[in-house]
């Protein structure tokens, strides 16, 4: 991370502390990394399952599209429409890539195991 995101976090750090009064309440997927299709995604998927479910995950965008299709064949998800789909499966694979970008280990929590 360089000086200029450093402060941009600390900055948006600041922006939330300060608005916490003023804000009604948080949104469910707050806690949810930020991106185009969050909420979408959230509501797709948080009704079954808690998101830990789902951010614990690091994978490609194939692997979350048979995730996707395992939730709709044997889970009993209804299939969402194509273009929603796609919006789903963007953000997931941005945001829970193999990468993991927002993955921040817990060094005590189940969170810490490395997956394959
Ligand atoms: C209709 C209910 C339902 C919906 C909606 C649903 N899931 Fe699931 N999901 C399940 C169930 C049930 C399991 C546990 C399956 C098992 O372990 O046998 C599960 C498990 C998972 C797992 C864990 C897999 C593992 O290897 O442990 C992931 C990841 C997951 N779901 C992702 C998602 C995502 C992403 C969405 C939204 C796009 C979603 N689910 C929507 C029912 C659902």
């Amino acid at each position: 991370m360089n000086a200029a995101k450093a402060g941009f976090a600390a900055l948006g750090v600041m922006v939330c502390i300060g608005y916490q009064g003023a804000k009604a309440e948080p949104m469910p997927w707050d806690d949810l990394p930020p991106g185009k299709g969050r909420e979408l995604t959230y509501a797709s998927c948080s009704g079954c399952h808690s998101m830990m479910l789902v951010q614990q995950q690091g994978l490609s965008r194939e692997a979350w599209e048979d995730t996707l299709d395992w939730m709709v064949a044997e889970q009993g998800m209804p299939e969402p429409p194509p273009v929603l789909r796609e919006q789903i499966l963007d953000y997931l694979a941005q945001v829970f890539s193999p990468e993991r970008p927002y993955f921040t280990p817990d060094p005590d929590g189940p969170g810490s195991v490395d997956r394959p």
